[in-house]
């Protein structure tokens, strides 16, 4: 089953032909960085506006890639929500017009659930159930995964995101956007250890993250120690981020354990933008390791957004015979039960 995906719930517009719900034919992504980063942050109006300039020609060279047509696609799917609604419809309505026009059938996609299915794409995928951790940018929850469209969500955050955490942190210290990978990459020379910034561990049984604490206490580091004229070094620099993302990544990793450890379970998946950083995959493997969990990382790309990921879910409940109606409308916020 060819199935063609598109992705719009946020900054990036994808689409992406995949085969069988496992091989990527075509996984196209046209990052909008260079129209938000003057803003530090993503500007939902902007992001509408480029989507769709963006949707067709993202698709046709999905599919020209793929050396397909329309008329060899067996399905579409599309990401539904959660996200931002201007850029979610951009996606949704061009799905639908395609479907109704080409009489193909289609599926919306819980863009939580794409996130938690892009292991799926890797050679040597997890069986159920497992434990997955969803660290986006807007995301930032634990769940046991049983299959597809089966979840129990056992933690998520009460505030920030662990991606917001990072973008705000970066946007403070004037180091640009998106922060993660930014962050991610000027920690690897800086010393961890430097600044003990608190770990919001909530309560002992709680699986629930916190992250405003570590950004406030960012915040207020910086207050106590002014910019100098000549403005902060390099080295301060580093030893803020890197010791920021040491706590950060202290807690994903505890709670990601320990989730696998009240569960009983063996496998864990990682997935969203902030399953890229590098030292959450370190320490996420030396921790595996330690306690014999079995860890399963997405490749980098598979981690932030992509139409791949959200071809793998649609083609699981196209193949059940699971449609989507005409009517079918976008969500900011779409849980997953
Ligand atoms: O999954 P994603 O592409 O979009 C959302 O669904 O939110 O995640 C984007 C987030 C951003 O906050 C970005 O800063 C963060 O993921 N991110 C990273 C890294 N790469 C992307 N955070 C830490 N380290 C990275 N290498
Ligand atoms: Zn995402």
């Amino acid at each position: 089953m060819l199935v063609l995906a598109i992705e719009t719930s946020c900054d990036d517009t994808g689409a992406a032909v995949i085969l069988d719900g496992r091989k990527i034919l075509s996984n196209v992504v046209s990052s909008q960085v260079t129209v938000h980063q003057r803003y530090g942050g993503v500007v939902p109006e902007l992001a509408s506006r480029k989507h769709i300039e963006s949707v067709v020609p993202i698709v046709t060279e999905a599919l020209e890639t793929a050396k397909v047509t329309l008329k060899e696609i067996d399905g579409i799917a599309v990401t539904q929500g959660p996200g931002l609604v201007g850029s979610l419809l951009v996606g949704l309505s061009f799905a639908k017009s395609a479907a109704f026009a080409s009489g193909l059938p289609f599926v919306g996609v819980n863009h939580i659930e794409a996130h938690l299915s892009a292991i799926f794409l890797e050679e040597k995928p997890p069986g159920f159930p497992f434990i997955g951790l969803v660290v986006s940018g807007g995301h930032t929850s634990l769940f046991r995964m049983e299959g597809f469209g089966k979840f129990a969500r056992l933690g998520q955050t009460r505030d920030d995101a662990a991606g917001e955490a990072f973008d705000k942190v970066a946007k403070l210290l004037g180091l640009g956007y998106p922060g993660g990978p930014i962050i991610d990459e000027l920690s690897k020379t800086g010393n961890p250890k430097a600044i003990r910034f608190p770990r919001a561990v909530l309560s002992k049984n709680s699986l629930d993250f916190s992250f405003s604490g570590v950004k406030t206490a960012v915040v207020n580091y910086i207050k106590t120690h002014p910019e100098p004229a000549e403005g902060y070094s390099k080295d301060f620099i580093k030893e803020i981020v890197s010791s920021f993302q040491e706590a950060v990544v202290e807690v994903l990793v505890k709670k990601t354990v320990q989730a696998a450890q009240r569960q009983g379970l063996k496998r864990i998946v990682l997935s969203g933008g902030v399953a890229a950083n590098q030292r959450l995959r370190q320490r996420m493997k030396e921790e595996s390791l330690d306690q014999k969990l079995k860890l399963y990382l997405p490749s980098p790309s598979f981690c932030t957004d992509n139409a791949a990921m959200v071809g793998v879910v649609g083609y699981e409940y196209l193949k059940r015979g699971i449609r989507s109606p005409l009517s079918l409308n976008a969500f900011s916020s779409m849980p997953l039960q």
